[in-house]
């Protein structure tokens, strides 16, 4: 979602703004600013749309000023128009704000009695007229910002920058993540390293309820209660911090190529020669149910791994999407955990669910892939999956490294629970230890897909189907192509066919089909022939046992090698990757950043 930076350098600022924003295009937006303080004088330049509008508007009207704070704004409370765009400037006071001020429209009635009035439709601009208006009254910066700050409700992180002071920025956290960076003789302020990787590489992490002064010197932070606070200081692995295409044409690109080598890695933190290496507290024996909740792509992850926790563990499980779980306030035996996978670690109705659990069950576990993220540090145990930063808003490698964590706590269970031989666990191993070597011979029908895209990206509707852990790899395949290509497109669980979608069927829609030679697979095939006998154009994604049996009659065809139960979705993953990326390059559209998509969606 948005991304904040300010600096307090020695040259001019405006163009490492916009060099940090650009580093922040992966989150998502829908308009951009700058706003810097030159001879005590604040000033700003803004421009919806991507990032070279704003670059173009500087060169026009350029911003001097050794002091700024920069924004790619991701609209939640009005339009993506340059009115609403940040930061927001109120006489001596500029803001720019992640996140949302939920007592916006209380905190406007209190202005409007004091005479001051809303010139946007935005939330944001609330914290400006009110710092301002306290400003007025005769508070200096620091304090007009922490009366106003004690104010807001919601879940935030906030940047202000003052005119006449070309040496302080006061950052706030509540709810978003922002960290502080150290240099020398300058200072940063970012909404994750990555904005601040190209300038220091010594980060501080608010916590919840921070807040900071920042000058040239360093940063004085105080926690909640105004008490100072000790954060400490970590220095980020530059690779950790890596946000380059390495000749790719796109981001996505190279982090669907990169799954073979990040499932290794995974695989080495997780899996030892002598068996599995996982943190201690993690004694699934005497558990009555696991609760899985998440969001997205990472829902779909959870939706795979319930089958294997039932299957490999007999674990009952339960799982939901964090919107609908925070809300229903379900029950949970106090004799269960909960568990949480998330990329970023950050997204809001996620992070609710996991506050919501940590009230009600044992234990709470989240699988992410930002160790630093908000949601590692609030539950029992964190499980990094090691898929290294994740650029693209589709999540490819990021998923794939969520599954084969929640393979190996389901393996855990299933040993746990006396349900898994420790012959049988030794197989599962060796299948898992297959994957990365799979996955690059999987990677090698990129070029037919290319070639099969360019007639998927005619289609006006999309199918996929799938049986058992493969159904909910067809949902993401569906998520996948439609998040990227804009084609509508469904995953359902092929038995459902005929109780409804089937309806849909004719000659112009595509349906996709993810049926390995398992024990499954006569039952999908019959699924696949009611397809072919309404003229659906069947795509067969398969291996050589399946492909040898039920080729005929489809439109196409992909093989896959061999992989055993159940850890196909794994693998088959790759070519529901594959299959969105290239028909969204066959339509032309924005791989990376597709319209209205943010990577991390802190707000509900
Ligand atoms: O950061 P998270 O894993 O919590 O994000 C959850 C979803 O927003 C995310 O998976 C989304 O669905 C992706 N754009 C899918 O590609």
């Amino acid at each position: 979602m948005c991304g904040i930076i300010g600096v307090l350098g020695k040259h001019e600022v405006a163009p490492l703004l916009v060099e940090s924003l650009k580093r922040l295009e992966y989150r998502g937006y829908d308009s951009a600013g700058i706003a810097t303080v030159r001879d005590g004088h604040l000033d700003r330049r803004r421009a919806v749309g991507k990032l070279v509008n704003l670059s173009d508007l500087l060169v026009h009207q350029p911003l001097a000023g050794k002091s700024g704070i920069g924004h790619t704004r991701w609209a939640t409370h009005g339009a993506a128009t340059t009115e609403n765009a940040h930061p927001h400037l109120s006489g001596p006071v500029a803001v720019v704000h992640n996140g949302i001020i939920e007592n916006f429209r209380e905190l406007r009635e209190e202005l409007a009695a004091a005479g001051i009035h809303p010139e946007t439709e935005t939330d944001t601009e609330t914290v400006a007229l009110l710092t301002r208006l306290h400003m007025d009254r005769g508070m200096a910066p620091r304090e007009a910002a922490l009366t106003t700050l004690r104010k807001l409700d919601g879940a935030f992180a906030l940047l202000w920058l003052f005119d006449g002071e070309d040496d302080l920025m006061i950052a706030a956290r509540k709810g978003s993540p922002l960290c502080i960076g150290y240099g020398t003789g300058e200072m940063f302020v970012g909404s994750d390293a990555i904005a601040l990787a190209p300038m220091t590489n010594e980060i501080t992490y608010l916590e919840e309820g921070d807040y900071a002064f920042v000058t040239r010197v360093g940063a004085e932070i105080f926690d909640e209660s105004g008490r100072r606070a000790n954060r400490d200081k970590q220095v980020i692995d530059a690779g950790s911090v890596q946000v380059e295409k390495a000749g790719y044409k796109h981001f996505m690109a190279k982090e669907i190529a990169e799954q073979p080598a990040v499932l290794g890695d995974a695989l080495r933190n997780y899996v030892r020669k002598d068996g599995l290496n996982l943190p201690d507290g993690l004694d699934f024996s005497g558990l009555d149910r696991l609760t899985l909740v998440a969001c997205g792509t990472a829902f779909y992850a959870c939706s795979v791994a319930k089958y294997w926790f039932e299957s490999l563990a007999g674990l009952p499980c339960e799982i939901d999407v964090a919107s609908e779980f925070r809300y229903r306030e379900p029950p949970m035996p106090k004799n269960s955990w909960a568990l949480f996978v998330s990329q970023s670690g950050e997204t809001a109705d996620t992070l609710a669910a996991l506050r919501y659990s940590a009230e009600h069950v044992a234990k709470t576990i989240a699988v992410v892939n930002v160790p630093t993220s908000t949601m590692a540090r609030e539950a029992d145990v964190a499980l990094p999956i090691h898929a290294g930063i994740e650029v693209g808003v589709a999540s490819t490698k990021a998923f794939t490294c969520q599954l084969l964590t929640l393979a190996v706590l389901a393996l855990k269970a299933g040993i746990d629970r006396g349900h898994l031989s420790p012959e049988q666990l030794a197989a599962h191993l060796e299948t898992l230890r297959a994957l990365p070597g799979l996955m690059n011979t999987a990677l090698g029908t990129s070029d037919d897909i290319a070639r099969l895209a360019e007639r998927l990206a005619e289609a006006q509707d999309i199918l996929f189907l799938g049986r058992g852990p493969l159904s909910p790899l067809a949902m993401e395949g569906a998520l996948k192509l439609k998040e990227i290509s804009y084609i509508h497109a469904e995953g359902y669980a092929s038995g459902e066919l005929k109780h409804g979608p089937i309806a849909l069927i004719e000659r112009t829609v595509p349906v996709i089909v993810f049926a390995p030679h398992d024990r499954l697979f006569d039952k999908t095939v019959s699924n696949m022939q009611e397809v072919m006998a309404r003229h659906g154009q069947v795509l067969l994604v398969s291996d050589s046992k399946g492909l040898a049996t039920a080729s005929e009659g489809t439109w196409a065809t992909l093989k896959m090698p061999e992989v055993a139960e159940p850890f196909a979705p794994i693998l088959y993953a790759l070519p529901a990757q594959l299959i969105a990326y290239h028909t969204a390059c066959a339509k032309g559209t924005d791989v990376d950043q597709p319209r209205n998509l943010a990577k991390s969606v802190t707000v509900e």
